[in-house]
């Protein structure tokens, strides 16, 4: 009989848990994605041009990891959730409601950020576990980016940490 080549190396205990936190990183990032449209409707002051335009490069590049990271889901043999009553109800970033000054909206995305980080961080020593080196490559990047985004929204809020 012909050997078969295993295509995937992550056994399938082991994708199980990676679709798993990857679905609730999914979830997270369209509340993400909404809270970035929505500060990008409603700002308003001195900042506006600046932040306008910031949010909405910013949902633009979240756009392009959420369908990056669901069809990583599909790769490793999952579904991706893919309702808003799944999203709100996996996710732990808030929705952001009403906020229009650049001081509390920087803000928020930079606490949204820091808990995708923190979600990314446990996914990547999962995967790397599972030597899913796949799902470590599409992560890694992102954190360094975001980390550097982070960075940025503290020094517009003039502060240090
Ligand atoms: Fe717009």
């Amino acid at each position: 009989m012909m050997k078969t080549t295993d295509i995937s190396a992550v056994s399938a205990k082991n994708s199980q848990a990676i679709v798993a936190s990857l679905n609730q990183l999914l979830a997270d990032y369209h509340l993400y994605y909404q809270n970035l449209r929505g500060f990008h409707w409603n700002i308003s002051g001195p900042s506006f041009f600046e932040l306008h335009r910031q949010f909405e490069l910013m949902y633009t590049e979240a756009q392009v990891v959420i369908d990056n990271i669901a069809e990583r889901i599909l790769t490793l043999g999952g579904q991706p959730l893919h309702t808003m009553t799944d999203y709100l109800a996996h996710a732990s970033i808030k929705e952001a409601k009403g906020l229009m000054d650049a001081e509390s909206t920087v803000k928020t995305v930079h606490e949204n950020l820091g808990l995708l980080l923190s979600m990314e961080r446990g996914i990547v020593s999962l995967a790397s576990k599972s030597d899913d080196e796949a799902t470590v490559d599409m992560l890694t990047p992102l954190i360094s980016a975001q980390e550097k985004v982070a960075w940025m929204l503290r020094a517009f809020n003039g502060k240090k940490k």
